[in-house]
Parts: C-alpha cells; sequence; structure tokens
C-alpha cells in the first residue's frame, strides 16, 4: 500500500518545482496554511531526499530544477496506460499486489519509492523527483522457463533506446545491470507473481538515475547518473529549457522499447538478443570473476549464450553459468 501522503507536501513541491524563491508566508496563503506548517512539510520534503535551500528573508528553492513527472504526456506519447503515484512504497510491489485486475504490459511509475528493492531484498535508493522508477507487469504466455531471459531482453531493449536518444556509452553488466564508465546507472528487477495455466505473471521494474545529488547516502557501490553523461554533451535534445532532463520523454521511450522488445522475446526467442547484448556488454572480454554463496570463479567475460547465461572462460575452457544467486564483479 502506498504511505499516506499530505497533499500539501505535493503542492508545496509543484509550487518550488516552477522555480525561483518562495517564502514561507507565500507558500502558506496559497495552500491555506500556517507559515509553520510549511517548514514542517519542507522538512518532509527533504526526507523524500529533495535538496531545498533556505534563505532568511527569501524563502525555499529547490537546489536544481525539477520538471514532474506527467502521466497524462507520457501516456500521449507511449500510447500505453500509465499510472503515477508521486509517493509509493515499490512500484514492483504495486504491481505484484495487483496482477489479477492487470492487462499485460500495465505500468505504474513513482517520484518517490519508500520501500524501493533490488535483487535478494537489497535496497533500492528511490529519492523524490530525481530518478525513475518504472515497472510493467508482463504476462509471459511461455512460463517461468522464459522468464530466465526477461531482465536481459529488457536490459537490452534500455540501451538501444537510449541510443536512439543520442546517449552513448551505457553498457549492460549481467545479468541486470546498466553501467556508464564502470558505475551503475540502473537496476533492472524481474518478480514473479505466479503461475497460471502454463503462463507467468512477471513484474519487471527498472530504477534508473537521473540527477542523483552527489550527498546521497545508502548505496556501498560507484553509481553514475544520466544527468553527468549529458553534461559532457551542450544542448541534449534530451534536456529541457532549465537544463533538467525530460524525464516524461525518457519513461514514454523506454515503455515502447520494452514492449517492443517483450513481444520480439516471445515471438522469437533470445536468438536475436544474444548479439545485441554483446555489442554492449560492460564486461565483454575483460577479466571478471562470478561469486556464487562461498564459490567465487576468475576468469575472462565472453558474453551471453541462447539461454541467457554468462559466459566465463578459464583455464577449463568456457563455462555457462546461471542463476539467481550469481554476482558478477569486475577485477
Ligand atoms: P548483483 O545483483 O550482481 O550482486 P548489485 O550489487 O548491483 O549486483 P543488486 O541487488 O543488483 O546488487 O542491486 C542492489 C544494490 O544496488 C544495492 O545493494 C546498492 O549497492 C545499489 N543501489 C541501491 N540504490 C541504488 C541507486 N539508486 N543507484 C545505484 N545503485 C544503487
Ligand atoms: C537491482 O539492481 O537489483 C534492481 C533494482 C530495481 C529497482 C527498481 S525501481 C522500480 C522497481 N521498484 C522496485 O522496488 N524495484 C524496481
Amino acid at each position: 500500500m502506498s504511505p499516506r501522503v499530505p497533499k500539501a507536501k505535493l503542492d508545496i513541491l509543484s509550487l518550488l518545482a516552477q522555480g525561483g524563491f518562495h517564502s514561507g508566508e507565500e507558500i502558506g496563503k496559497q495552500l491555506g496554511i500556517s507559515r509553520a506548517a510549511v517548514s514542517k512539510h519542507i522538512k518532509g520534503i527533504q526526507e523524500w531526499g529533495v535538496e531545498v535551500f533556505s534563505l532568511p528573508g527569501k524563502g525555499y528553492q529547490l537546489a536544481q530544477p525539477l520538471t514532474l513527472l506527467d502521466g497524462a504526456t507520457i501516456e500521449k506519447k507511449c500510447g500505453t496506460q500509465v499510472t503515477l503515484h508521486p509517493v509509493i512504497d515499490s512500484t514492483n510491489q504495486h504491481l505484484l499486489s495487483r496482477v489479477d485486475a492487470l492487462e499485460s504490459g500495465a505500468t505504474c511509475i513513482a517520484e518517490y519509492q519508500s520501500q524501493g528493492r533490488g535483487r535478494r531484498g537489497r535496497q533500492w535508493v528511490s529519492p523524490f523527483g530525481a530518478n525513475l522508477y518504472l515497472s510493467m507487469y508482463w504476462r509471459l504466455e511461455a512460463g517461468m522457463a522464459a522468464a530466465v531471459g526477461l531482465s536481459l531482453v529488457v536490459g537490452v531493449a534500455v540501451v538501444e533506446a537510449l541510443e536512439s536518444l543520442g546517449v552513448e556509452g551505457v553498457k549492460l553488466k549481467w545479468p541486470n545491470d546498466l553501467y556508464y564508465q564502470d558505475k551503475k546507472l540502473a537496476g533492472i528487477l524481474v518478480e514473479l507473481s505466479g503461475q497460471a495455466g502454463g503462463a507467468a505473471h512477471l513484474v519487471i521494474g527498472m530504477g534508473m538515475n537521473i540527477a542523483m545529488s552527489q550527498q546521497t547516502t545508502g548505496i556501498d557501490q560507484p553509481w553514475a547518473s544520466l544527468t553527468e553523461l549529458l553534461q559532457e554533451q551542450q544542448n541534449h535534445p534530451l534536456c529541457l529549457e532549465r537544463g533538467d532532463v525530460d524525464r516524461n520523454q525518457l519513461c514514454a521511450a523506454f515503455i515502447t522499447a520494452w514492449q517492443n522488445a517483450l513481444q520480439d522475446y516471445e515471438q522469437y526467442g533470445m536468438h536475436e538478443f544474444v548479439a545485441r547484448w554483446n555489442r554492449i556488454d560492460n564486461f565483454l572480454n575483460r577479466p571478471i570473476k562470478l561469486i556464487m554463496g562461498n564459490r567465487e570463479i576468475l576468469g575472462v567475460a565472453r558474453g551471453i549464450n541462447e539461454q541467457g547465461a554468462v559466459l566465463i572462460e578459464t583455464e577449463q575452457g568456457i563455462e555457462a553459468h546461471i542463476g539467481g544467486e550469481i554476482s558478477l564483479r569486475g577485477l
């Protein structure tokens, strides 16, 4: 269930998102609340991970420009029904709890997740307005066996969609991460809700860092944001007038790319995705280790095979490994 969100906080954020300073008095007047209440809500907004400057005599201002997600704009661009929850526990959880009422392709997005999660119950840090949190329900007629390749197919679709929007240099780490310059830019999580009549009910979720503050805590590995990538190119078409990244455009592009890739995967299988994955594999031909519980295998990464297994070359030759408990690390 979504945490209870005071509407006032979202209204204050919409005001601040217009840019410039807004005094406590002005905000209070517009919302019909006291200055003390405004100050309390600002603290809550900061707890969602939004950086807000407070200057005596001037008021409050966002540290960076913010264009809020707009469900209608996204729906218009991608032609799919999109549910936008400004604040939610987890977009994956939201869909998982409702699969019975959903059609394949149904999509949920959020500005903030209080309980965003990664693989094996790890936390996905999800500050408000800084990133993308996107989940899609997919009914896979071929059943569980075919679910293995899903995070790979979706990852390929995202990198290719970025390339078609003029974003170069994003790569994949088996099985579910997007990397930029050896730092984690995004993660994909595929969760199974159940099986009925052979079909598997799956929820695919992705968190992608767009403009996450360097002050963000709670991430125990190097990470990247799309903003830093685009800063290297002036006037990138994905950047809006105030310089922030157009998350609505990105979101629509990813939804379309996922749906196309998932349909192709259902129709033709993993075959055509192998070469597409290997072209953008971050570790291809690089030394890596695979961690499986207490066991580690050292070798050279050789891409993936048609089952979606990761290939590693050791002195014994090329071995294929697959399964949810394997972690790949560069050396
Ligand atoms: P593997 O699954 O191969 O072990 P991993 O260490 O990336 O890889 P995941 O479960 O895929 O683990 O992802 C969760 C991890 O991602 C967290 O433990 C944290 O280190 C990191 N993380 C959490 N939030 C973010 C974020 N917003 N951006 C980048 N990384 C994050
Ligand atoms: C990973 O790297 O382990 C996967 C991270 C997946 C995070 C996304 S954000 C949207 C969706 N909702 C979640 O709770 N998790 C996924």
